[in-house]
């Protein structure tokens, strides 16, 4: 039951013009992919300052082939077996009724666009498209393309020459003569430059921002709150715990997102 006085904060925003989502791994632990830093999740298997970055991939590419098939298995796996949660279709809700304007995510697993959010801006990158190292065209890489890798991977795990000459296949030379990488922002690389630049001006346009599900300590993403509140944008944070930067809030939920998103839209889209 979502108090009175948060669905007028809530009510006071609409008419006062856009409402946008920010969103982090938080919103898909519900549908089964662990966050990255929660119990369970990636950063505990498998140390970031290594994995989240290219050239630590290399250097245990060359030394350790067997631990990189299986980075690179349990990093799709979970990603191909989710599917949105009601949380993410509260979203979609809200933007049908044309009360939230955008959803600005930190994900790469392509949820929100699934679950029929229209309007995503991608600061991350996402994980079934392959983007040129060089000239930047990107490629989708659908969900058939991705099982074909992992059992290509399976084969002969232990093997660096089968390894690179599959990765080659899935990961092949631009026209550009540039190489195909995954389309995921690598930690200590650049944001999307246009990403960035639209999740500003959504920010500049909206009065309220839901902040849902993320830790709120990776940057530049976790400075777009504060830019919002500087501007006066109220927030309203929806996280099972408070973040690093909950101070930020006007009004915390603690609990889960499938659960306190679905109430809001529910509650707020009722008379239209
Ligand atoms: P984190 O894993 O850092 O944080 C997830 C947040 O979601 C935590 O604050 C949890 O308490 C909260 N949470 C978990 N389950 C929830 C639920 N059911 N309902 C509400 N909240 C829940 O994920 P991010 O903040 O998204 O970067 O991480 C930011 C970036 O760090 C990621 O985009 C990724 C990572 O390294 C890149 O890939 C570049």
């Amino acid at each position: 039951m979502i108090k009175n006085e948060v669905l007028t904060l809530i009510r006071k925003g609409i008419n006062k013009g856009k409402l946008v989502a920010l969103t982090g791994a938080g919103i898909s632990s519900e549908s089964g992919i662990p966050t990255f830093r929660g119990k369970g999740g990636l950063w505990e298997k498998y140390n970031p300052a290594i994995y989240a970055n290219i050239p630590g991939l290399i250097s245990v590419l060359l030394t350790r082939p067997e631990r990189i098939v299986n980075f690179i298995t349990d990093f799709y796996q979970v990603l191909l077996k989710a599917k949105p949660n009601p949380a993410h279709l509260a979203l979609v809700q809200m933007e049908k009724k044309g009360i939230l304007s955008s959803v600005i995510t930190q994900n790469i697993d392509n949820l929100h666009q699934e679950a029929g959010s229209g309007r995503v801006i991608e600061l991350h990158g996402n994980a079934y498209r392959i983007r040129c190292g060089r000239c930047e065209k990107t490629c989708n890489m659908g969900r058939e393309r991705i099982e074909a890798l992992l059992k290509d991977l399976g084969i002969n795990k232990f093997s660096r020459r089968h390894l690179l000459k599959t990765l080659n296949k899935y990961f092949p030379h631009c026209n550009c003569r540039g190489r195909f990488r995954p389309d995921i922002v690598f930690f200590g690389e650049i944001l999307p430059e246009d990403q960035l630049k639209a999740a500003y001006d959504e920010l500049d346009k909206c009065s309220l921002l839901f902040l849902i599900g993320t830790s709120g300590i990776v940057y530049p993403a976790a400075g777009l709150p504060s830019y919002a509140k500087e501007k006066g944008t109220k927030i309203i944070e929806i996280n099972n715990e408070p973040s690093a930067i909950s101070y930020l809030s006007d009004q915390l939920f603690l609990g889960r997102a499938g659960e306190i998103l679905p109430a809001i839209a529910e509650d707020v889209t009722k008379d239209m």
